[in-house]
Protein backbone atom coordinates (compact mmCIF):
# COMPACT_ATOMS: atom_id res chain seq x y z
CA UNK A 1 0.00 0.00 0.00
CA UNK A 2 0.59 3.45 -0.33
CA UNK A 3 3.73 4.94 2.56
CA UNK A 4 4.12 7.98 3.81
CA UNK A 5 6.53 7.48 6.09
CA UNK A 6 8.40 3.87 5.44
CA UNK A 7 11.05 5.09 2.91
CA UNK A 8 10.30 1.47 0.93
CA UNK A 9 6.43 2.13 0.72
CA UNK A 10 4.43 4.37 -0.82
CA UNK A 11 2.78 7.57 -0.41
CA UNK A 12 -0.28 9.33 -2.30
CA UNK A 13 0.40 12.59 -1.38
CA UNK A 14 1.58 16.25 -2.10
CA UNK A 15 2.20 21.35 -3.19
CA UNK A 16 2.18 25.80 -3.53
CA UNK A 17 2.50 30.41 -4.80
CA UNK A 18 4.38 33.62 -5.57
CA UNK A 19 3.81 36.41 -3.69
CA UNK A 20 3.75 39.89 -6.37
CA UNK A 21 4.10 43.44 -5.11
CA UNK A 22 2.20 46.26 -7.08
CA UNK A 23 4.20 49.43 -6.46
CA UNK A 24 2.63 52.55 -8.69
CA UNK A 25 5.36 55.56 -8.50
CA UNK A 26 3.31 58.33 -9.47
CA UNK A 27 5.78 61.26 -10.32
CA UNK A 28 5.02 64.46 -11.21
CA UNK A 29 1.57 63.38 -11.82
CA UNK A 30 -1.63 64.88 -9.31
CA UNK A 31 -4.07 61.95 -8.99
CA UNK A 32 -6.78 61.75 -6.82
CA UNK A 33 -5.33 60.19 -3.73
CA UNK A 34 -8.23 57.54 -3.12
CA UNK A 35 -7.29 55.93 -6.60
CA UNK A 36 -3.68 55.85 -5.78
CA UNK A 37 -4.66 53.92 -2.57
CA UNK A 38 -7.11 51.88 -4.82
CA UNK A 39 -4.30 50.40 -6.61
CA UNK A 40 -1.40 50.33 -4.58
CA UNK A 41 -3.03 48.93 -2.00
CA UNK A 42 -5.73 46.29 -3.32
CA UNK A 43 -5.38 42.91 -1.94
CA UNK A 44 -3.47 40.82 -4.22
CA UNK A 45 -6.19 39.00 -5.40
CA UNK A 46 -7.84 41.88 -7.10
CA UNK A 47 -5.06 42.61 -9.08
CA UNK A 48 -4.71 39.17 -10.42
CA UNK A 49 -8.45 38.84 -11.00
CA UNK A 50 -9.69 42.86 -11.39
CA UNK A 51 -12.09 41.37 -8.18
CA UNK A 52 -14.47 43.62 -6.52
CA UNK A 53 -13.58 43.69 -2.47
CA UNK A 54 -16.77 42.02 -2.30
CA UNK A 55 -15.87 38.93 -4.27
CA UNK A 56 -12.25 38.55 -2.60
CA UNK A 57 -11.30 35.32 -0.94
CA UNK A 58 -9.18 36.27 1.63
CA UNK A 59 -7.55 32.63 2.39
CA UNK A 60 -7.90 28.88 2.02
CA UNK A 61 -8.25 25.76 4.54
CA UNK A 62 -7.23 22.91 2.01
CA UNK A 63 -8.22 19.43 3.13
CA UNK A 64 -6.78 16.09 1.29
CA UNK A 65 -4.08 13.71 0.86
CA UNK A 66 -0.61 14.09 -0.78
CA UNK A 67 -2.37 15.21 -4.25
CA UNK A 68 -2.62 18.47 -2.20
CA UNK A 69 -0.18 17.97 0.83
CA UNK A 70 2.16 21.68 0.54
CA UNK A 71 4.22 19.96 3.92
CA UNK A 72 2.61 18.27 6.31
CA UNK A 73 3.80 14.88 6.11
CA UNK A 74 7.38 16.35 5.21
CA UNK A 75 6.96 17.45 8.33
CA UNK A 76 5.44 15.48 10.76
CA UNK A 77 7.25 12.25 9.77
CA UNK A 78 10.56 12.33 7.20
CA UNK A 79 11.42 14.82 4.61
CA UNK A 80 10.44 14.54 0.72
CA UNK A 81 13.97 14.13 -0.52
CA UNK A 82 15.86 15.12 -3.24
CA UNK A 83 14.65 15.03 -6.65
CA UNK A 84 11.71 16.58 -5.46
CA UNK A 85 10.70 20.35 -5.78
CA UNK A 86 13.61 20.82 -8.71
CA UNK A 87 11.54 22.24 -10.95
CA UNK A 88 10.00 25.11 -9.33
CA UNK A 89 11.72 25.59 -5.47
CA UNK A 90 14.84 24.09 -6.29
CA UNK A 91 14.55 22.01 -3.33
CA UNK A 92 12.42 20.00 -1.31
CA UNK A 93 9.67 21.73 -0.71
CA UNK A 94 7.54 19.25 1.06
CA UNK A 95 5.72 18.22 -1.68
CA UNK A 96 5.55 14.88 -4.04
CA UNK A 97 6.36 16.90 -7.13
CA UNK A 98 9.26 18.30 -9.43
CA UNK A 99 7.22 21.84 -8.53
CA UNK A 100 4.04 22.92 -7.32
CA UNK A 101 0.32 21.07 -7.05
CA UNK A 102 -2.96 21.82 -8.22
CA UNK A 103 -4.01 23.84 -4.86
CA UNK A 104 -0.81 26.07 -5.33
CA UNK A 105 -2.06 27.19 -8.59
CA UNK A 106 -5.02 27.72 -7.24
CA UNK A 107 -3.64 29.90 -5.00
CA UNK A 108 -1.90 31.57 -7.43
CA UNK A 109 -4.67 32.12 -9.55
CA UNK A 110 -6.11 33.70 -6.66
CA UNK A 111 -3.56 36.17 -5.32
CA UNK A 112 -2.74 34.08 -2.49
CA UNK A 113 0.89 32.82 -1.49
CA UNK A 114 1.02 29.38 -1.32
CA UNK A 115 -0.51 27.51 1.93
CA UNK A 116 1.67 26.75 4.73
CA UNK A 117 1.37 23.45 5.70
CA UNK A 118 -0.37 23.50 8.93
CA UNK A 119 2.89 20.94 10.92
CA UNK A 120 5.26 22.40 9.69
CA UNK A 121 6.94 24.52 12.77
CA UNK A 122 9.19 26.30 11.09
CA UNK A 123 8.11 28.38 8.75
CA UNK A 124 4.41 28.23 9.22
CA UNK A 125 2.49 31.44 7.89
CA UNK A 126 -1.47 31.14 8.44
CA UNK A 127 -2.49 34.53 7.34
CA UNK A 128 -3.77 33.15 4.03
CA UNK A 129 -5.08 30.09 5.27
CA UNK A 130 -3.35 26.67 6.28
CA UNK A 131 -3.23 23.45 4.52
CA UNK A 132 -4.23 20.05 6.25
CA UNK A 133 -3.84 17.55 3.52
CA UNK A 134 -1.39 14.95 4.25
CA UNK A 135 -0.02 12.08 1.91
CA UNK A 136 -1.47 8.75 2.57
CA UNK A 137 -4.85 9.90 4.05
CA UNK A 138 -7.94 8.56 3.65
CA UNK A 139 -11.71 9.94 4.33
CA UNK A 140 -12.04 7.05 6.33
CA UNK A 141 -10.77 6.87 9.81
CA UNK A 142 -7.24 5.05 10.32
CA UNK A 143 -7.84 1.82 11.84
CA UNK A 144 -5.24 -0.71 12.98
CA UNK A 145 -5.78 -2.59 9.67
CA UNK A 146 -5.31 0.44 7.71
CA UNK A 147 -2.56 2.00 9.44
CA UNK A 148 -1.10 -1.52 8.94
CA UNK A 149 -1.46 -1.41 5.46
CA UNK A 150 0.76 1.96 5.22
CA UNK A 151 -2.18 4.89 5.51
CA UNK A 152 -1.26 7.86 7.49
CA UNK A 153 -3.27 8.30 10.67
CA UNK A 154 -4.21 11.89 9.82
CA UNK A 155 -7.29 11.27 8.01
CA UNK A 156 -9.91 13.88 7.08
CA UNK A 157 -11.75 13.62 10.43
CA UNK A 158 -8.00 14.50 11.92
CA UNK A 159 -7.34 17.15 9.45
CA UNK A 160 -10.84 18.72 10.79
CA UNK A 161 -9.90 18.49 14.09
CA UNK A 162 -6.43 20.06 13.85
CA UNK A 163 -8.49 23.62 11.77
CA UNK A 164 -10.65 23.66 15.07
CA UNK A 165 -7.51 23.58 17.15
CA UNK A 166 -6.56 26.55 14.61
CA UNK A 167 -9.19 28.35 15.01
CA UNK A 168 -9.54 28.37 18.16
CA UNK A 169 -6.49 29.06 18.91
CA UNK A 170 -6.06 32.01 16.42
CA UNK A 171 -8.99 33.66 18.77
CA UNK A 172 -7.57 32.78 22.11
CA UNK A 173 -4.17 34.66 20.34
CA UNK A 174 -5.98 37.71 19.23
CA UNK A 175 -7.71 37.72 23.16
CA UNK A 176 -4.42 38.02 24.88
CA UNK A 177 -3.22 40.55 22.12
CA UNK A 178 -0.62 38.02 21.53
CA UNK A 179 2.34 39.97 18.66
CA UNK A 180 2.38 37.52 16.02
CA UNK A 181 -0.61 38.62 13.62
CA UNK A 182 0.77 38.83 10.93
CA UNK A 183 1.22 35.04 11.08
CA UNK A 184 -2.36 34.28 11.78
CA UNK A 185 -5.80 34.33 9.79
CA UNK A 186 -7.92 37.96 10.65
CA UNK A 187 -10.74 36.21 12.31
CA UNK A 188 -13.51 37.87 9.72
CA UNK A 189 -11.59 36.03 6.98
CA UNK A 190 -12.49 32.34 8.43
CA UNK A 191 -16.06 32.55 7.19
CA UNK A 192 -14.54 34.46 3.81
CA UNK A 193 -12.27 31.48 3.29
CA UNK A 194 -12.28 28.68 0.20
CA UNK A 195 -12.52 25.46 2.12
CA UNK A 196 -11.20 22.98 -0.23
CA UNK A 197 -10.82 19.15 -0.83
CA UNK A 198 -9.20 16.77 -2.57
CA UNK A 199 -9.40 13.33 -0.67
CA UNK A 200 -10.33 9.91 -1.59
CA UNK A 201 -7.70 8.72 -3.89
CA UNK A 202 -6.45 6.56 -1.13
CA UNK A 203 -9.45 4.68 0.05
CA UNK A 204 -9.89 3.32 -3.73
CA UNK A 205 -6.36 2.30 -4.15
CA UNK A 206 -6.39 0.48 -0.95
CA UNK A 207 -9.99 -1.14 -1.40
CA UNK A 208 -8.97 -1.96 -4.83
CA UNK A 209 -5.16 -3.79 -3.94
CA UNK A 210 -6.34 -5.37 -0.71
CA UNK A 211 -10.64 -6.61 -1.97
CA UNK A 212 -12.57 -7.33 -5.08
CA UNK A 213 -13.40 -4.89 -7.57
CA UNK A 214 -17.11 -5.87 -6.66
CA UNK A 215 -16.26 -5.09 -2.58
CA UNK A 216 -14.37 -1.80 -3.52
CA UNK A 217 -17.74 -0.51 -5.15
CA UNK A 218 -19.39 -1.56 -2.63
CA UNK A 219 -17.23 0.39 -0.26
CA UNK A 220 -17.95 3.95 -1.74
CA UNK A 221 -21.16 5.31 -0.23
CA UNK A 222 -19.38 5.12 3.55
CA UNK A 223 -16.52 7.14 1.96
CA UNK A 224 -19.09 9.49 0.30
CA UNK A 225 -21.34 9.91 3.17
CA UNK A 226 -18.36 11.44 5.40
CA UNK A 227 -18.50 14.28 3.25
CA UNK A 228 -21.98 16.08 4.63
CA UNK A 229 -20.30 15.68 8.19
CA UNK A 230 -16.73 17.21 7.35
CA UNK A 231 -18.93 20.14 5.25
CA UNK A 232 -21.49 20.57 8.45
CA UNK A 233 -18.84 20.81 10.95
CA UNK A 234 -16.75 23.41 8.93
CA UNK A 235 -19.66 24.96 8.20
CA UNK A 236 -20.76 25.15 12.02
CA UNK A 237 -17.33 26.53 12.62
CA UNK A 238 -18.55 29.41 10.02
CA UNK A 239 -17.52 28.17 6.42
CA UNK A 240 -19.49 29.35 3.45
CA UNK A 241 -18.05 28.30 0.37
CA UNK A 242 -16.62 25.13 -0.59
CA UNK A 243 -14.39 23.37 -3.37
CA UNK A 244 -14.92 20.06 -3.97
CA UNK A 245 -12.12 18.07 -5.85
CA UNK A 246 -13.56 14.84 -7.35
CA UNK A 247 -11.52 11.39 -7.35
CA UNK A 248 -8.94 11.66 -10.62
CA UNK A 249 -8.50 8.35 -12.73
CA UNK A 250 -6.27 6.04 -10.66
CA UNK A 251 -6.33 3.60 -13.42
CA UNK A 252 -4.20 5.68 -15.35
CA UNK A 253 -1.38 5.92 -12.23
CA UNK A 254 2.18 4.37 -13.83
CA UNK A 255 2.87 3.52 -10.87
CA UNK A 256 -0.78 0.83 -10.68
CA UNK A 257 -0.23 -0.31 -14.19
CA UNK A 258 3.25 -1.68 -13.29
CA UNK A 259 2.40 -2.72 -10.15
CA UNK A 260 -0.92 -4.75 -11.06
CA UNK A 261 -0.79 -5.02 -15.00
CA UNK A 262 -4.31 -5.69 -16.13
CA UNK A 263 -5.81 -8.13 -18.74
CA UNK A 264 -5.63 -7.07 -22.10
CA UNK A 265 -9.29 -6.93 -22.11
CA UNK A 266 -9.53 -4.35 -19.12
CA UNK A 267 -7.16 -1.95 -20.71
CA UNK A 268 -9.00 0.88 -21.92
CA UNK A 269 -8.33 2.95 -25.25
CA UNK A 270 -6.03 5.35 -23.68
CA UNK A 271 -4.06 2.02 -22.07
CA UNK A 272 -5.53 2.65 -18.46
CA UNK A 273 -6.94 0.23 -16.32
CA UNK A 274 -10.68 0.15 -17.17
CA UNK A 275 -12.44 -1.71 -14.26
CA UNK A 276 -10.15 1.34 -11.27
CA UNK A 277 -11.67 3.96 -13.64
CA UNK A 278 -15.00 2.84 -13.01
CA UNK A 279 -14.68 2.39 -9.71
CA UNK A 280 -13.36 5.94 -9.69
CA UNK A 281 -16.06 7.46 -11.84
CA UNK A 282 -18.57 5.38 -9.40
CA UNK A 283 -17.33 7.27 -6.61
CA UNK A 284 -17.74 10.56 -8.11
CA UNK A 285 -21.15 10.16 -9.23
CA UNK A 286 -22.35 9.17 -5.88
CA UNK A 287 -19.92 12.52 -4.49
CA UNK A 288 -21.90 14.60 -6.50
CA UNK A 289 -25.35 13.46 -5.46
CA UNK A 290 -24.01 13.67 -1.78
CA UNK A 291 -22.95 17.34 -3.08
CA UNK A 292 -26.20 18.28 -4.44
CA UNK A 293 -28.33 16.82 -1.51
CA UNK A 294 -26.39 19.02 0.67
CA UNK A 295 -26.53 21.71 -1.21
CA UNK A 296 -30.18 22.01 -0.69
CA UNK A 297 -29.46 21.51 3.44
CA UNK A 298 -26.89 24.77 3.60
CA UNK A 299 -28.95 27.17 1.35
CA UNK A 300 -26.28 29.57 2.85
CA UNK A 301 -23.14 28.30 1.24
CA UNK A 302 -21.94 27.70 -1.93
CA UNK A 303 -20.37 24.29 -2.45
CA UNK A 304 -18.91 23.90 -6.00
CA UNK A 305 -18.00 20.42 -7.39
CA UNK A 306 -15.12 19.94 -9.56
CA UNK A 307 -14.59 17.71 -12.10
CA UNK A 308 -10.81 16.80 -11.96
CA UNK A 309 -11.59 13.44 -13.24
CA UNK A 310 -11.97 14.40 -16.62
CA UNK A 311 -9.63 17.45 -16.50
CA UNK A 312 -6.56 14.82 -15.76
CA UNK A 313 -8.24 12.17 -18.31
CA UNK A 314 -8.35 14.06 -20.78
CA UNK A 315 -5.36 15.01 -20.58
CA UNK A 316 -3.88 11.60 -20.45
CA UNK A 317 -6.00 11.27 -23.66
CA UNK A 318 -4.67 14.08 -25.30
CA UNK A 319 -1.31 14.31 -24.09
CA UNK A 320 0.44 15.31 -27.40
CA UNK A 321 -1.71 18.05 -28.41
CA UNK A 322 -0.71 19.23 -24.81
CA UNK A 323 3.19 19.09 -25.62
CA UNK A 324 3.37 15.47 -23.06
CA UNK A 325 5.22 12.37 -24.30
CA UNK A 326 4.14 9.05 -22.70
CA UNK A 327 1.24 9.64 -20.72
CA UNK A 328 1.71 6.49 -18.80
CA UNK A 329 5.39 6.94 -18.25
CA UNK A 330 6.82 9.10 -15.63
CA UNK A 331 9.93 11.00 -15.32
CA UNK A 332 11.87 10.21 -11.52
CA UNK A 333 12.99 6.72 -10.77
CA UNK A 334 16.00 4.84 -9.51
CA UNK A 335 17.59 3.58 -12.26
CA UNK A 336 18.12 -0.09 -12.38
CA UNK A 337 16.16 -0.55 -9.35
CA UNK A 338 12.56 -0.96 -9.69
CA UNK A 339 11.61 -1.79 -6.11
CA UNK A 340 12.63 1.67 -5.46
CA UNK A 341 10.95 5.30 -5.82
CA UNK A 342 11.56 8.68 -6.48
CA UNK A 343 10.29 9.28 -3.16
CA UNK A 344 13.03 6.54 -1.69
CA UNK A 345 16.18 7.68 -0.33
CA UNK A 346 18.42 5.12 0.16
CA UNK A 347 22.02 4.51 1.90
CA UNK A 348 24.31 2.49 -0.08
CA UNK A 349 27.53 2.31 1.72
CA UNK A 350 26.93 5.19 3.74
CA UNK A 351 26.10 7.19 0.73
CA UNK A 352 22.96 8.49 0.22
CA UNK A 353 21.62 7.64 -3.16
CA UNK A 354 18.41 9.66 -4.69
CA UNK A 355 16.21 8.99 -7.13
CA UNK A 356 17.54 10.24 -11.09
CA UNK A 357 14.93 12.57 -12.42
CA UNK A 358 14.04 12.78 -16.51
CA UNK A 359 15.90 15.44 -18.38
CA UNK A 360 12.72 17.49 -18.68
CA UNK A 361 10.06 16.57 -16.40
CA UNK A 362 7.38 19.43 -18.07
CA UNK A 363 7.13 16.49 -20.83
CA UNK A 364 5.94 14.50 -18.38
CA UNK A 365 2.18 14.00 -16.94
CA UNK A 366 3.38 12.05 -14.22
CA UNK A 367 6.59 13.14 -12.02
CA UNK A 368 6.49 9.53 -9.76
CA UNK A 369 4.24 7.38 -10.92
CA UNK A 370 1.75 8.76 -8.75
CA UNK A 371 1.97 12.40 -8.72
CA UNK A 372 1.44 14.50 -11.26
CA UNK A 373 4.45 17.02 -12.13
CA UNK A 374 4.31 20.68 -12.23
CA UNK A 375 3.52 21.03 -15.56
CA UNK A 376 0.57 18.90 -15.58
CA UNK A 377 -0.90 20.07 -12.40
CA UNK A 378 -0.27 23.55 -13.97
CA UNK A 379 -2.49 22.63 -17.20
CA UNK A 380 -5.37 20.66 -14.80
CA UNK A 381 -5.42 23.93 -13.00
CA UNK A 382 -6.10 26.20 -15.60
CA UNK A 383 -8.25 23.21 -17.15
CA UNK A 384 -10.87 23.68 -13.85
CA UNK A 385 -10.17 27.86 -13.77
CA UNK A 386 -12.68 28.72 -16.28
CA UNK A 387 -15.72 26.67 -14.46
CA UNK A 388 -16.43 24.55 -16.87
CA UNK A 389 -15.87 21.01 -15.60
CA UNK A 390 -17.16 22.59 -12.04
CA UNK A 391 -20.62 22.26 -10.64
CA UNK A 392 -22.10 24.93 -10.48
CA UNK A 393 -19.83 26.18 -13.05
CA UNK A 394 -18.39 29.16 -11.73
CA UNK A 395 -14.91 30.66 -13.09
CA UNK A 396 -11.92 31.19 -10.04
CA UNK A 397 -13.01 34.88 -10.72
CA UNK A 398 -16.38 34.37 -9.29
CA UNK A 399 -15.69 31.98 -7.08
CA UNK A 400 -17.23 33.95 -3.80
CA UNK A 401 -20.13 33.17 -1.98
CA UNK A 402 -21.69 36.22 -2.22
CA UNK A 403 -21.69 36.58 -6.10
CA UNK A 404 -23.53 33.17 -6.15
CA UNK A 405 -26.33 33.88 -3.59
C1 LIG B 1 16.84 -2.45 -4.81
O1 LIG B 1 16.54 -1.77 -3.59
C2 LIG B 1 16.15 -2.65 -2.55
C3 LIG B 1 15.74 -1.80 -1.36
O2 LIG B 1 16.81 -1.02 -0.91
C4 LIG B 1 17.27 -3.60 -2.22
O3 LIG B 1 16.87 -4.50 -1.20
C5 LIG B 1 17.66 -4.38 -3.48
O4 LIG B 1 18.77 -5.17 -3.22
C6 LIG B 1 17.96 -3.42 -4.63
N1 LIG B 1 18.14 -4.16 -5.85
C7 LIG B 1 19.18 -3.94 -6.65
C8 LIG B 1 19.20 -4.73 -7.93
O5 LIG B 1 20.07 -3.15 -6.40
Amino acid sequence: MMNWSNPVSRSFNSTWGLKTRLRVVVIGVVVIIGFILLISLGPRSKRALGLSEECRIPAIYNFGDSNSDTGCVSAAFRRVPYPNGISFFGKPSGRYCDGRLIIDFIAEKLGLPFLSAYLDALQANFQHGADFAASGTTIQHVNGELFGSGLNPLSLDVQLLQFEGLKERTSELYAQGYKIKYRLSRLEDFSKALYTFDIGQNDIHHALTTTTEDEARKSIPDLVYQFPFAIKKLHELGARTFWIHNTGPIGCLPYLLLKYPPNPGNVDEAGCVKSYNEVAKEFNRQLKNKISELRTQLQNSLLVYVDIYSAKYSLVTESKKYGFVDPLGYCCKHVGNSSLHCWNKEKKNGVAVYATPCNNPSEYISWDSIHYTDAANRWVANRISDGSLADPPLPFSKLCKKSAL
